[in-house]
């Protein structure tokens, strides 16, 4: 009975030392929106290259911000004139895209949030028809 209240002690000692020996980067692998924009968006979107719509300019963002996150997302994903599919970064998985976008409307005064399951569920929907709405123009 004396022993009882150590060994709990010791017991919860070690369970909190394994939680806090955990590695947090194995429960993150993608990388942050931020850091992706400026890895790879950056080299376009920072000045307008081939009318990009510009980081921060609440002019050019807001009419696109209102066609709505997934659809936004989905389109700019599969490329649009000038903007290459993935950014041209054909490493970039969506969930690293999708938070990138989000990060550049929020720069630029909209309220999206990085991507849920259910919003990445939403991009791929919207994904599946731009391909298909793409494919059958001639
Ligand atoms: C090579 C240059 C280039 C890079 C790199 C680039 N973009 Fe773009 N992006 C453009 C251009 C040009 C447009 C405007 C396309 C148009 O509407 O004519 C655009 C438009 C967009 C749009 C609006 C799409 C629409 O439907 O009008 C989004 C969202 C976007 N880019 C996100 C991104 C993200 C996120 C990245 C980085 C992962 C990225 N872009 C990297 C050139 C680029």
């Amino acid at each position: 009975m004396r022993d009882l209240p150590s060994v709990a002690g010791l017991s919860l000692t070690l369970l909190c030392c394994g939680l806090l020996l955990a590695p947090p980067a194995m429960a993150q692998p993608s990388k942050p929106g931020e850091q992706v924009y400026r890895e790879v968006c950056v080299v376009c979107h920072a000045a307008g290259v081939a009318n990009a719509p510009k980081f921060g300019d609440k002019k050019a963002w807001t009419p696109l911000i209102a066609e709505g996150q997934a659809v936004l997302t989905a389109h700019a994903w599969v490329g649009v004139r000038g903007m290459p599919a993935k950014g041209g970064n054909p490493q970039l998985s969506l969930d690293e895209f999708s938070r990138a976008a989000a990060y550049m409307a929020r720069a630029a005064g909209g309220n999206w949030k990085d991507p849920d399951a259910k919003m990445l569920a939403a991009i791929k929907a919207e994904e599946k028809k731009r391909i298909a709405s793409l494919n059958t123009k001639k």
